[in-house]
């Protein structure tokens, strides 16, 4: 039996205990053992819930823990979820994780910890939701190099976006549904003002070109001065507005960017709605390759989490992940490219 423990138990952490719970034959199996729950970290109690049996208030309690092999960190944000992670990769505990800002930030190191102590450090539920990218970077693609990636990246925006297009909705109230349909950030601005989707084309940027993208240097513009008069323009133009999330080679130059676009009828783009997410990734050999699914939301992200927690089982003491070198990658300011 592999124990885990899984460190908050909000939108994301309560969808990994229901996809571990109901669809626990086939994740056995395909993990070769049982995978059992062992904790679940959290700062409130849940009378009335199963998971109350599971629940301890400290994190010390799995820090010390040998029977834990796998620790999923669902809280969101980097303090105090980087030392829980770090420590957990210390003591040779792999770590899934759907946390895009800790990875954005703190991916080289916790990469390379996990490496030297043969355990993981698995975020496939940091970037797209449900959809499998970073798995993919990992081992399907390496045989190309990578030009371009360019997708809808945020579930929340996008899902705003569509509503505003498809019934003339105001901002304000469709973001308001997208945060109880448990698509939003716990801080919303990291979706609307196109943060989250910045962080998310760092990973996959630093992922497929090999170096570490800093996120901080990515042009960042989100969705809060869309107006329905713009959506009415676009319509107009046959056309729709997306935040779209971009990096790029031109040569030996590189250049990312997080931006609201009109986007025409035929890109594959167009018909990406609601809380979908899409990726398109150009590779030198492969040419256009493109991901599709949800974005974001409870299950698809658990989903993710969970897939990441089965591979760990299956890895326990081997490192699996290519990663990506600490040395920075030279972005170049989007004014010096030519459009
Ligand atoms: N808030 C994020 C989104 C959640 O809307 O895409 C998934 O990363």
């Amino acid at each position: 039996m592999i124990q885990i423990a899984v460190l908050g138990y909000g939108t994301v952490g309560s969808g990994v205990v229901e996809v571990i719970n109901r669809n626990q034959e086939s994740i056995n199996k395909k993990a070769g053992e049982e995978i059992n729950i062992k904790y679940v970290l959290d700062l409130r109690d849940f009378p009335g819930d199963p998971v109350q049996e599971k629940i301890v208030h400290d994190y010390e309690v799995i820090a010390n823990d040998p029977e834990i092999k796998i620790v999923v960190e669902v809280m969101g944000g980097t303090n105090p979820a980087y030392t829980f992670v770090k420590r957990a990769l210390e003591s040779g505990k792999s770590v899934c994780t759907s946390n895009k800002e800790l990875v954005a930030k703190h991916g080289v190191e916790l990469i390379q910890i996990a490496k030297e102590k043969n355990c993981n450090f698995l975020f496939e539920a940091s970037c797209g939701g449900g959809i499998p990218i970073i798995r993919p970077l990992n081992s399907s693609l390496t045989a190309d190099e990578i030009d371009e990636i360019s997708g809808i990246l945020n579930g929340t925006t996008n899902y705003i976006l569509s509503k505003m297009t498809s019934d003339g909705s105001e901002f304000e109230d469709v973001l308001k549904n997208a945060q109880e349909l448990g698509y939003a950030e716990r801080n919303p601005a990291a979706d609307v003002e196109g943060w989250d989707a910045c962080r998310k084309i760092a990973i996959l940027s630093s992922l497929a070109f090999g170096h570490h993208v800093d996120f901080e240097e990515i042009y960042t513009e989100g969705i809060t001065k869309i107006t329905s008069a713009d959506i009415r323009y676009a319509k107009a133009f046959g056309a729709t507005i997306k935040l779209l999330a971009t990096s790029k080679r031109i040569g030996d130059k590189y250049y990312a960017m997080v931006c609201p676009v009109m986007i025409n009828g035929d890109s594959p783009l167009f018909s990406v709605n609601d809380v979908f997410n899409a990726i398109v990734i150009h590779g030198n050999m492969l040419g256009d390759a493109m991901f599709y699914g949800s974005g974001a939301g409870k299950l698809p992200t658990a989903s993710a989490v969970v897939a990441d927690v089965v591979d760990a089982a299956k890895h326990l003491n081997r490192f699996i992940m290519t990663g990506w070198s600490s040395e920075k990658l030279e972005m170049i300011d989007i004014s010096q490219v030519e459009s």
